[in-house]
């Protein structure tokens, strides 16, 4: 057995832990069947290398020539967005998402509408008529992609001497194998080997490189951590693939915010960016209906309408439910208990349910208003009034706080045809400036007079 051959550590493929021994739990990290043998020859060495080359000299930053980082711009404008202004040259970008979210189909997309130059699209996943079914679908122009099939790492490197790419895409990093590597592809070892080899070949030559790597079940990029750490950026691909809208969202990137979203819709000829991502979320009706209420999140540069949804109803059997979606749920038990002692609102006896509406997740305070409107509008079966819009934060005294860029969220809210906006008391100034019809909050419970008495 190799073990016998080469002495061999024992890495956790989760956590990194290290042990001497195999072990069939992870002590550090306590996940079952995590730990694997790794020989430390080959391996370990390969992702320590320089990307760098053999010399690298010191330079004064002022000296530092920035010509050649002049940033490629993709004809996606929302992948440009998140990307901080487009691709940079020499970077190497991981898009995580899990099965069928859309991962090949954007990056085919990117791949065949480069502006200009050449791009090298490996799979190890599809054939090359499957990848070309695909692009027909989407209705690309397929001039200057080539598509090839390998997951040899050493051979793809060669393939991009060859070619001279403006962009290389990798689906996807698992696939890839180092043959001078002595372990499984997919292990933490290969896609170790494989990304570091990568990562030299985008340095050294100012390629982009973009891998697409799988999801665990717990929703992380499958196995290495490590590989966040490496790469340039990371890109998350989220959305219910059952709904047809997909966020991009980057968890890390070193060259720009990570607050900004890339918002697509997928059709039937592929992903398309959505301009107007209040739509998303908001929907029209000709009925109204209680448990309504909508806020405005900020999200980067852009405001988004978020429509929260609440079904309050008598816990039948035993301790009531609490139960959020897209929603912080802490966040929701907080506002509960606000309500209960602040406006003598009786939910303890309650089943309290609350959603996000069009598959969005929000963490931003200012929903806290119109979640706690929601809820009440449930709780008495009443109708939220009309072109109605809540944005504030809400304290442990029930006092409304300020929230940042209440302007630009007013604005949107009226851009949308909400006219009564309702914003925390802090906020007013600002507020009064942009719009008469803008009401301030000093709490919830003068809110909630307001609204049905
Ligand atoms: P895919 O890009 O293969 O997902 P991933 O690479 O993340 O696994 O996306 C596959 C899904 O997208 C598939 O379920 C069908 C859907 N789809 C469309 O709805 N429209 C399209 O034009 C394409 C190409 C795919
Ligand atoms: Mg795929």
């Amino acid at each position: 057995m190799t073990q016998k051959r080469t002495p061999s550590t024992f890495i956790c493929q989760h956590c990194q832990a290290q042990y001497p021994k195999w072990q069939g739990r992870c002590t550090s990290c306590q996940t079952w069947h995590s730990v694997a043998a790794q020989t430390s020859s080959n391996g370990i060495r390969t992702s320590l290398q320089p990307w760098h080359g053999a010399v690298s000299e010191p330079k004064l930053l002022s000296e530092i020539e920035l010509a050649s980082q002049a940033r490629v711009l993709s004809a996606d404008a929302e992948l440009n967005r998140v990307l901080g202004g487009g691709i940079v040259p020499g970077s190497l970008v991981l898009i995580g998402g899990e099965p069928g979210i859309g991962k090949s189909t954007l990056l085919l997309q990117v791949a065949t509408a480069l502006p200009a130059g050449n791009v090298l699209y490996v799979s190890g996943e599809e054939s090359q008529a499957q990848i070309k079914l695909r692009a027909d679908r989407l209705g690309a122009s397929c001039g200057r992609c080539y598509v090839l099939n390998e997951t040899d790492v050493s051979h793809i490197l060669t393939q991009i001497e060859q070619i001279g790419p403006t962009l290389v895409i990798i689906d996807s990093i698992q696939t890839l194998c180092d043959p001078n590597t002595d372990s499984t592809s997919g292990s933490l070892t290969q896609v170790r080997a494989c990304s570091a080899q990568l990562l030299q070949c985008a340095k050294t030559r100012g390629i982009p490189i973009f891998l697409i790597g799988h999801i665990t079940k717990e929703g992380q990029i499958a196995g290495p951590k490590v590989l966040e750490h490496m790469v340039d950026t990371v890109l998350q691909f989220e959305g219910d693939p059952h709904t047809m809208y997909r966020i991009v969202r980057a968890t890390k990137n070193r060259f720009g915010a990570t607050s900004e979203l890339g918002i697509y819709e997928m059709k039937h000829d592929g992903l398309h960016g959505v301009d107007n991502p209040s739509r998303l979320s908001v929907s029209e009706r000709d009925v109204p209906l209680s448990g309504i209420a909508v806020g405005v999140s900020v999200e980067g540069n852009r405001s988004i309408l978020i429509e929260l949804q609440a079904l309050v109803s008598p816990a039948a059997y035993g301790t009531p439910q609490r139960s959020a979606t897209g929603f912080d749920a802490k966040r929701l038990n907080m506002l509960l208990a606000v309500l209960e002692k602040r406006a003598q609102l009786r939910l303890g006896t309650q089943d309290v349910f609350l959603n996000v509406t069009g598959g969005l997740t929000v963490t931003d305070p200012a929903l806290d208003l119109a979640a706690c409107v929601a809820v009440v509008s449930s709780l008495h079966n009443a109708v939220v009034p009309d072109q109605c819009c809540f944005i504030g934060e809400v304290g442990l005294g029930g006092e409304t706080r300020r929230v940042g860029r209440a302007a630009q969220r007013i604005q949107e809210a009226h851009k949308r045809g909400l006219s009564r906006v309702f914003i925390a008391q802090d906020t007013r100034e600002e507020a009064q400036t942009k719009a008469a019809s803008t009401k301030a909050v000093a709490d919830v419970v003068s809110l909630l007079k307001v609204l049905w008495t």
